[in-house]
């Protein structure tokens, strides 16, 4: 492939995340971006206008003149996109970022020898710091890969791996920021009950996690940076007593396994 021709199928937060990842790259991959949704055509001339890509709501008379088909509508709507999709597939490069959805699902629905991908994003792909986890299917070639870069790129730092660790590892990249969010609500709780602003709360709190996260990213290890914080007897040691009581890093755990049942369960009554 030269540059490819580009067709998101589903035009929502997800697409326009990457598509306006694109649009702050050089482009030198992709010529023809095309966005497509069901109905949204108030949407599709915002996207229009805003990133200078070309829209339609008729995708399927667009498949073939692209070289790649991005799917980013719910999961549930996939079973029957990749039926529809299958009689205009020669080729082209089908790629995914639904939830629950790996190469095998599209390998098994699409014309035999058709090249996959499944992309698991996080909602951080809006502001460009995505922590994606990516696997490709059977037939990717060498040639393919550059583009399935380009667009991982566009959303924040990515991690090829296995399948069966793309799915339940979507529980630590994907779900976990609901976790942190839910960490930090009730920290501005704790912040706002002596007597400050709500927005002082927020800088407070927000400002703490960057400077923790800086330090991880320094290459400091959890374990280590705790007992920095946390002098033997100290006042921090108390608070982190109080979390070791409740067994907060076994309720985390549990929390991730909850995530991964309940996806299992989603996806076997999905086929
Ligand atoms: N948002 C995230 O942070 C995130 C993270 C990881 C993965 N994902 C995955 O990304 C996918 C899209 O999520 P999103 O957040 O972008 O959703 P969204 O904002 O609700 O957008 C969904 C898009 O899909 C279109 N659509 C729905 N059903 C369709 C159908 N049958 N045929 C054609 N188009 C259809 C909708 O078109 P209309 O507007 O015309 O209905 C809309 O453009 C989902 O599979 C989700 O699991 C999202």
């Amino acid at each position: 492939m030269e540059k490819a021709n580009i067709l998101f199928i589903g035009a929502g937060r997800m697409a326009e995340a990457i598509v306006s990842g694109i649009a702050k790259s050089d482009r030198s991959y992709f010529n023809t971006i095309t966005m497509a949704n069901r109905s949204n055509k108030e949407k599709l001339m915002h996207l229009k206008d805003t990133y200078g890509i070309q829209m339609t709501t008729d995708w399927m008379k667009a498949v073939q003149k692209h070289d790649i088909i991005v799917l980013a509508t719910p999961p549930k709507t996939h079973d029957e996109l990749l039926h529809m999709l299958t009689p205009h597939i020669s080729g082209q490069l089908v790629i995914t970022v639904a939830a629950g959805i790996d190469p095998q699902y599209m390998e098994m629905r699409l014309p035999e020898e058709t090249p996959v991908c499944w992309i698991m994003p996080n909602t951080a792909a809006q502001v460009g710091m995505s922590m994606s986890t990516y696997t490709c299917g059977q037939f990717v070639e060498s040639r393919h890969r550059p583009f399935i870069q380009a667009l991982l790129d566009a959303i924040g730092p990515a991690e090829e791996l296995t399948a069966g660790q793309v799915h339940d590892l979507t529980a630590v990249t994907g779900s976990a920021p609901a976790f942190i969010y839910y960490t930090v609500k009730a920290l501005e709780e704790a912040a706002e009950a002596y007597d400050i602003s709500g927005i002082q709360a927020r800088k407070l709190v927000v400002q703490m996690l960057k400077g923790s996260v800086a330090m991880l990213e320094e290459g400091h290890d959890p374990q280590e940076l705790m007992e920095q914080v946390a002098t033997p007897g100290g006042s921090t040691a108390e608070g982190l007593r109080v979390l070791e009581t409740y067994g907060v890093d076994r309720i985390l755990k549990q929390a991730v396994e909850a995530v991964n049942d309940h996806a299992r369960t989603n996806g076997k009554e999905s086929g």
